[in-house]
């Protein structure tokens, strides 16, 4: 079966019925997959341009209530060595963030209790009131509606939550027994409702994951509309259950970042540190694949080390002004510049039809 039409008719129309999305999810010749990506791109560029967009991310505490059997951070994971950032060292990455350029910053954390509401809070309004043109993200886990609204009124724009998969059984599979689907769902819910810009996602190639999971992810994201999609590669962690599974493959995830960019064309799309762990190009492949945003870490060092989710992890003992320049000169060689703006999501008014666009 030639997907070339396929991938045209995703680029135009935005969407699939199941079965034909399905054959984009099976094997490609090298033309279809070169076709894939330059059409993802060509449509990450009619919407953004070619630009990519820096995220400076805060990895302020290890600590973490869950026991997600994937992640290195998991509660029982009696090797992780446990560390958390005070309020002034959180405001110090943020800082290092704002020299150097970043105008976003993403605050993210195991689900870690010791901070309360009102601690996150303050420190969303004092980054809004020392750097008022910054975007704020949090990435902080599952909290009650009220919470997120807290967070909200302090002054938070955006929220990552993957939703890790959207199959039940997959779900009790990858996760211990009080989390669930529904409330991962609910929590997705409420922060769109409430008015973050929201992102959601999955890792490709998690133990036990089937292309009828991936299938329902992407039918998921179709109709949640994230305004963010989070997409890497699994990655066993030595010190957690899955320590012996295989790796999630870089292919399938190009992929999908070029599905997820045809299916959703305005949705903010990062090439992952899980992925440019994966492959040593795998940050520029995924740009190359229709994303456009990369997340850089702003954290101390001594903390870039403890916030390991999965072996191998990339970049943890450079500081972040070294990433940064690393990250210009890549994005250079094919073709980017990165953009210091704060890179919001675009609406569907912004965004102008592309299908009439070659694509070279
Ligand atoms: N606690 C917050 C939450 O639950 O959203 C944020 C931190 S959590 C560690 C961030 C993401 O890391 C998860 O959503 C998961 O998809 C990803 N992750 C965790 N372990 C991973 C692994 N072994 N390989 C790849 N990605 C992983
Ligand atoms: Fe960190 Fe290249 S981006 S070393």
């Amino acid at each position: 079966m030639n997907l070339i039409p396929l991938i045209d008719k995703l680029s135009v129309e935005n969407n699939l019925p199941r079965e034909e999305l399905k054959l984009l999810l099976g094997n490609m010749t090298t033309e279809e997959e070169a076709y894939l990506f330059a059409t993802a791109r060509t449509t990450a560029q009619a919407v953004y341009g070619r630009n990519v967009f820096l995220r400076g991310i805060v990895e302020f505490s290890n600590y973490c209530r869950n026991d997600c059997r994937y992640c290195g951070i998991r509660a029982s994971n009696a090797n992780a060595e446990r560390y958390r950032l005070s309020i002034e060292q959180i405001l110090e990455s943020c800082r290092r963030a704002q020299e150097l350029g970043f105008m976003t910053v993403v605050l993210q954390s195991g689900e870690d209790l010791s901070y309360s509401d009102d601690d996150i809070s303050d420190i969303v309004s004092e980054i809004k009131r020392r750097w008022p043109t910054c975007a704020v993200t949090l990435s902080i886990g599952e909290k009650t509606r009220e919470s997120y609204q807290k967070y909200y009124d302090a002054g938070a724009d955006r929220y990552l939550l993957r939703h890790e998969t959207s199959n039940p059984l997959h779900y009790a599979y990858l996760h211990p027994s009080g989390m669930s689907v529904r409330n991962r769902q609910r929590c997705l819910e409420d922060l769109k409702d409430i008015g973050f810009q929201v992102g959601c996602g999955m890792m490709v190639g998690s133990p036990m994951q089937t292309t009828e999971n991936i299938l329902e992810d992407l039918l998921f994201m179709k109709d949640f509309q994230p305004h963010m999609a989070g997409i890497g590669p699994f990655i066993p962690h030595s010190g957690t259950p899955f320590a012996e599974e295989s790796p999630g493959s870089v292919q399938l995830t190009l992929h999908l970042l070029s599905i997820i960019r045809l299916m959703l064309p305005n949705v903010l799309l990062p090439a992952t540190t899980a992925l440019g762990t994966s492959d040593p190009m795998g940050r520029e492949k995924g740009i190359l694949a229709g994303a456009n945003v990369i997340m850089p870490n702003v954290s101390p060092v001594f903390a870039k080390k403890k916030y390991i989710l999965y072996d191998g992890k990339i970049c943890t003992d450079e500081d972040a002004s070294y990433c940064n320049r690393c990250l210009e000169m890549r994005m250079k060689r094919i073709g980017y510049s990165i953009s210091r703006s704060r890179g919001d999501y675009k609406t569907l008014d912004d965004f102008q039809s592309v299908s009439h666009i070659d694509k070279t």
